[in-house]
Order: C-alpha cells, then sequence, then structure tokens
C-alpha cells in the first residue's frame, strides 16, 4: 500500500532538492503518494500567507512530511514559516545525526553525533516586544515596578521561556533516543550558571529525569564549552541535548564538522506528526543553478523512510549515499567536485537499486 506524505518543497534550492529526495524513494522501491504542498515566499504573494491553512491541514491528514528549506526574511512582519509549523504541529523535538561520510575530506575522522534540540520553547517561542510598541512601553513599566529591572527606551525585547513540562518530554525522548540507538551518553548544553531561571530548569529537569535511565550516562557542559569540546575533540561527545536556539547553532557547527550544511538531515518529531528536513536552509546563493548538494535532503528522506517502517529502503538508501560518496566521481561543489544536483541524485537512485537487488554498488 502506497505511504501518504506531504512534500513540502520549499523555495531557494528546496524544489530542487526535493526532487532529488523523490526520485531516489522511487528507486528504492517505496510507493509514496505526495501531496506536494507549496509554501514560502511566492506563496505569501499568492495567498497572503506563507504558511497557509492546507499546508498544516495536509499533515494533519498524512501525519507525516517531507520538506524543503524556505526563505525567512530577516526583521520582516511575518513569523519564520519553519517556527510556526513546528509549533502548530508541536514537533517539539529536532533530531540532527552528524555523522561522517566516506570520502568527505574535514578536520575530524570519526564524527558520530547526535543533536537532539527543543523545538518549541527559549527564545524562538515567538514572544516578542518591537522597540517603541505601546505593549513594550507597558512591560517597561511594570518591570521596573518589580524589581527595578531597566529596559534601555531604545530596546526590542524577546523573552526566553522554559518550562519544565517542556524540558520534560525532551529530556525523556533524547534518554529513549539515546537507548533505542545504542547510545551511551547525553551531554546537556546550557547557561544555566546565567540564565538561572530558564537553563537553570532545562538542566535541573534534565539531571533530576537522568537518573531514570542509569544505562544512559548523564553529563553537562555549558554550551560554549560543548562548543570547544566540538571544535577540538568530537569524538568524545555523543548525544547531546540543547533548548531551542544553542540546539540550532549547535547543529550547524556539527554540520560543519562532517563536511557542511549539504550532508547533514533532520527530522522534527511530535506525538503525532513528522516533519523530515535538511539543517541547511534555503542556500538563495546558489538557487537555480543546478548544483546543490541533495544528499542532506535524501539522507532526511532516508530518516522518514525508517519512521514509515520501511527499514531495508532506508537502509539501502544510506548504503547508496555512502557509496556514491566514498567512490568519489560523483560528488557536487560544496564538497569539492563538480556534479550537478541531479547527477548525484541519479547515481544516488543507482546505488540504492542496486543494492535492493542484490547487486554490487557500480555508481
Ligand atoms: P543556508 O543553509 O541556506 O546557506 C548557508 C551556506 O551554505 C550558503 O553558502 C549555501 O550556499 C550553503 N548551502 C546550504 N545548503 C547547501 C546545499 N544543500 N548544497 C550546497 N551548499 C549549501 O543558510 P542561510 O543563508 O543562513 O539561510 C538562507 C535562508 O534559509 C534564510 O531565509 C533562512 O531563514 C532560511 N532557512 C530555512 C531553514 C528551513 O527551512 N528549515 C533552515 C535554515 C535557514
Ligand atoms: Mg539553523
Amino acid at each position: 500500500m502506497a505511504h501518504h506524505v506531504t512534500l513540502v518543497p520549499g523555495d531557494g534550492i528546496g524544489p530542487e532538492v526535493a526532487e532529488a529526495a523523490q526520485r531516489v524513494v522511487e528507486a528504492a522501491g517505496v510507493e509514496v503518494e505526495w501531496d506536494v504542498q507549496e509554501a514560502g515566499a511566492a506563496v505569501l504573494e499568492r495567498e497572503g500567507s506563507p504558511l497557509p491553512d492546507r499546508v498544516l491541514r495536509s499533515i494533519e491528514r498524512t501525519r507525516t512530511a517531507l520538506k524543503g528549506p524556505v526563505t525567512t526574511p530577516v526583521g520582516s512582519g511575518f513569523r519564520s514559516v519553519n517556527v510556526t509549523l513546528r509549533q502548530e504541529l508541536d514537533l517539539f523535538a529536532a533530531v540532527r545525526p552528524a555523522l561522517s561520510l566516506p570520502g568527505v575530506a574535514t578536520r575530524h575522522g570519526a564524527v558520530d553525533l547526535v543533536v537532539i534540540r527543543e523545538n518549541t520553547e527559549d527564545l524562538y517561542a515567538g514572544v516578542e516586544f518591537e522597540r517603541g510598541s505601546p505593549a513594550l512601553e507597558r512591560l517597561r513599566v511594570e518591570l521596573r515596578a518589580l524589581a527595578g529591572f531597566e529596559i534601555a527606551q531604545d530596546a526590542g525585547v524577546t523573552v526566553k521561556p522554559i518550562s519544565v513540562t517542556g524540558t520534560h518530554r525532551i529530556v525523556r525522548f533524547a534518554f529513549d533516543f539515546a537507548r533505542r540507538n545504542d547510545r551511551r551518553t547525553v551531554t546537556v548544553g546550557h547557561k544555566a550558571n546565567i540564565m538561572k531561571f530558564s537553563d537553570g530548569i532545562f538542566l535541573f529537569t534534565a539531571a533530576m529525569d537522568a537518573f531514570g535511565y542509569p544505562d544512559i550516562e548523564f553529563r553537562e557542559l555549558q554550551v560554549d564549552e560543548m562548543a570547544m569540546h566540538l571544535a577540538l575533540e568530537p569524538e568524545t561527545l555523543d548525544v547531546l541535548l540543547l533548548p531551542n536556539l544553542y540546539g540550532d547553532i549547535i547543529s550547524d557547527l556539527c554540520a560543519g564538522l562532517v563536511g557542511g550544511l549539504g550532508l547533514v538531515p533532520g527530522a522534527n518529531l511530535g506525538w503525532e506528526f513528522a516533519v523530515f528536513e535538511p539543517v541547511h536552509g534555503s542556500a538563495p546563493d546558489i538557487a537555480g543553478k543546478g548544483y546543490a548538494n541533495p544528499t542532506a535532503m535524501i539522507l532526511s528522506a532516508a530518516m522518514m523512510l525508517t519512521h514509515l517502517r520501511e527499514t531495508a529502503a532506508a537502509q539501502a538508501v544510506r548504503r547508496a549515499v555512502d557509496a556514491v560518496l566514498a567512490e568519489g566521481s560523483v560528488r557536487t561543489r560544496d564538497i569539492g567536485g563538480s556534479s550537478s544536483t541531479s547527477e548525484m541524485s541519479d547515481a544516488v537512485s543507482r546505488a540504492a537499486r542496486a543494492l535492493l537487488e542484490g547487486r554490487g554498488v557500480t555508481p
């Protein structure tokens, strides 16, 4: 029976890498009925919102989406499509594995990290007060009266809520993930020494919940220290558990460790829905040129196949990516080659088909 999946191609390089991933899924022999739903800048012009309701309704129907990146204009009135989607569907956990790939030159040999990022709270919760607005003026007065806090007249303010409830579920998710995937350690990144009442909740809730998982080692690092360890000795870290903003930053750092944004997949998961998307953005600098690296999107599709219990196909896609990268004649510019997006997806499709048919891989 065919799986029903919502496809959000996105904008910038989104449609290019989305098509590449669709072709690989087809080559892996998995029948998918794609419900294609456009979102982003062009849709904003046509429909008045960059994330029309029909996109959310589609994902509520299919429960599963594969999504390309969507551009977020800096400082404009509209909230990020990505942040809105994660909040509307309560996709509270982002999972981003950063794994060294064969044939991709990097500073560190054996990187095998998984970033688990809380996806709904923290400074990305969307609680913002615009500089000079009447609401912020009231807030300034309140804060002064409450505790003598002085907010500068010309400041804008973003609020950082982190709750015990919101932290519990991501901590349990991270430890359960570690258990299911034979991981040994979960390291929490925080600044609880500075932000006692927000990061403090995150750290102490994690430390308490960790007692329920005696088989998994719990560690904690200040997030700046974590960044240093990642740059110096990433092989000493395993699963990284982070609040929203740090998780965003550390994900890109981890992508850099394994060869760049073109290679790292991701999943946004909640109790009910799952949206798979690469870590990278819409890369406007190379959009439309046909040489974006589709690997991150293809590996995101592989994560989706695992989620849909198409284990053999998922495995074949991952091994096909490895085989093509190891062989080395087909590679995109971001990792030192000159191949196009479609040459890469063709090579991976051929290799996946060969693996599933029990033939050797000849990319
Ligand atoms: P970006 O990830 O789009 O690009 C950063 C750099 O990496 C660029 O030089 C780009 O060419 C390169 N790059 C990214 N993906 C690549 C790929 N697959 N192949 C080859 N090179 C690749 O980050 P940037 O420029 O900060 O953001 C651009 C737009 O994307 C912004 O509007 C941002 O808000 C949005 N964005 C959307 C995300 C999403 O939809 N989940 C995630 C991150 C950013
Ligand atoms: Mg990011």
